[in-house]
C-alpha cells in the first residue's frame, strides 16, 4: 500500500468547515483504491496570526517540505478589517509567499459550465445553454507579479511606482509545454493570451509559445489578444479549450471565466511544481461572512483534492470517481445556497459531503 503525505492548510473563514468535507471524502478513497493518506495540519493566514505573527510560519512551510502535495482552504479576513495587522496582505503573504517557495509555477484552473447549474451563468441562455468547459493554465511565478525592480520612489508630484513585466524564454517554454500537454488530454486546442501589439515582454511571449507549437502540430495554437480574450469569453466561450496566460492576464481571465459559470463554490485549482508536488486549492475566497454557519459549498474544496489525487497522486480513477459523484449529487438536485433555486433541495456544508461520499461509495 502506498503512502501519501498531505499538509492540510485549512486557513481561516470558512476554510476549516469546507476542508472537513475534503477530508472526509479522502478518507473514503483510501480503501477503496489502496492507498493510505497521512494528513499533516498546519496553521496559515489568519489562523496562523495569533500563534505566530506571521501569515506562513516557518513550522507551516516544514511541514509542505515534509508532504507530497499541499491540500489548501483559504485565507482573507474580513473587508472591514483589513487594514489590521492581522489581516492586512494575507493573501498575498500567505498565497505568493507558497507559490515562490515551492516553485508552483504551473496554475490549472478550470471554469466548466455544469448543465445542472446553467441557470446561475450571468450569460444570456442561449449562449449559457451550449455549455463550455475551459482550462486557464496561468504562469504562477514569473511576470509582473514577482518581475524586479518594484517599488516607490521620490514624493510629492513627481513621487513613482512601479513594476517590471518579465519573462524569460525558459519561463514560457516550460509553462507553454503544460498548456500543450494538458491541451492533448482535452480537446487539443491552446488558445495564448498576449498583449503583443503593445508590450515587448509580450512579443517575446507570444514568439516563444509559436516556437512550442510548432513541437505540437496535432494541437491547434492559436494566439490572442487578451482585450479581445475578454470579450470572447462572454460571446462564445465554447472557442476555448486550453488558455495559455502570463500570471497577471490569468489571474484576470480565470476570475472572469469562473464568473461565468455562476458558482464560485464550484471550482477547484492546481498549482503545480516540476515533478509531482503541487498545491490545491478551491477558487473562491475564504467568505467570511458566511463563516462557521456551516452552509458553505464544499464541492471546490473537494474537487481540488480530486485535482490532487489526478495530478500529485497519479491516481486518475479516483479523482473521476469524485468528480463524477459530484455530478451525480448536482443531477439529484441538492445544492447549497450559493447554487439553490426555486425547487432544488437546499443542503448545508455537512449534507454536501455527506450525499458525495454516498455517491462514492455506492
Ligand atoms: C488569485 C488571487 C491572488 C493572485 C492574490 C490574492 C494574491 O487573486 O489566486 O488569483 O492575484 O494571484
Ligand atoms: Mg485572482
Amino acid at each position: 500500500m502506498s503512502v501519501k503525505k498531505i499538509a492540510v492548510l485549512a486557513g481561516d473563514g470558512i476554510g476549516p468547515e469546507v476542508m472537513q468535507e475534503a477530508v472526509k471524502v479522502l478518507d473514503a478513497v483510501q480503501s477503496k483504491y489502496n492507498v493510505k493518506f497521512e494528513y499533516k495540519h498546519a496553521l496559515v493566514g489568519g489562523a496562523a496570526w495569533d500563534d505566530f505573527h506571521s501569515h506562513l510560519p516557518e513550522e507551516t512551510l516544514n511541514i509542505c517540505r515534509e508532504s507530497d502535495a499541499i491540500l489548501f482552504g483559504s485565507v482573507g479576513g474580513p473587508v472591514r478589517e483589513q487594514d489590521t495587522d492581522k489581516w492586512c496582505g494575507v493573501e498575498v503573504n500567505s498565497l505568493l509567499g507558497l507559490r515562490k517557495e515551492f516553485g508552483l509555477y504551473a496554475n490549472l484552473r478550470p471554469a466548466k459550465l455544469y448543465p445542472a447549474l446553467a441557470f446561475a451563468s450571468p450569460l444570456r441562455s442561449d449562449i449559457s445553454s451550449k455549455g463550455f468547459d475551459i482550462l486557464v493554465v496561468r504562469e504562477l511565478t514569473g511576470g509582473i507579479y514577482f518581475g524586479r525592480p518594484k517599488g516607490r520612489s521620490g514624493a510629492g508630484e513627481t513621487e513613482t511606482a512601479f513594476d517590471t513585466m518579465i519573462y524569460s524564454r525558459a519561463e514560457i517554454r516550460r509553462i507553454a509545454r503544460v498548456a500543450f500537454d494538458t491541451a492533448r488530454k482535452r480537446r487539443n486546442k491552446v488558445t495564448s493570451i498576449d498583449k503583443a501589439n503593445v508590450l515587448t515582454t509580450m512579443v517575446f511571449w507570444r514568439q516563444v509559445v509559436e516556437e512550442i507549437a510548432g513541437e505540437y502540430p496535432d494541437v491547434e495554437y492559436e494566439p490572442m489578444y487578451v482585450d479581445n480574450a475578454a470579450m470572447q469569453l462572454t460571446k462564445n466561450p465554447q472557442q476555448f479549450d486550453v488558455m495559455l496566460c502570463g500570471n497577471m492576464f490569468g489571474d484576470i481571465l480565470s476570475d472572469e471565466a469562473a464568473a461565468l459559470t455562476g458558482s464560485l463554490g464550484m471550482l477547484p485549482s492546481a498549482s503545480l511544481a516540476d515533478g509531482s508536488f503541487g498545491m490545491y486549492e478551491p477558487g473562491g475566497g475564504s467568505a467570511p461572512d458566511i463563516a462557521g454557519k456551516g452552509i458553505a459549498n464544499p464541492i471546490a474544496q473537494i474537487l481540488s483534492a480530486a485535482m490532487m489525487l489526478r495530478y500529485s497522486f497519479n491516481m486518475a480513477a479516483a479523482a473521476e470517481s469524485i468528480e463524477n459523484a459530484v455530478e451525480d449529487v448536482l443531477n439529484d438536485d441538492y445544492r447549497t445556497g450559493d447554487i439553490w433555486q426555486h425547487g432544488s433541495k437546499r443542503v448545508g456544508t455537512a449534507e454536501m459531503g455527506d450525499r458525495i461520499l454516498k455517491r462514492l461509495e455506492s
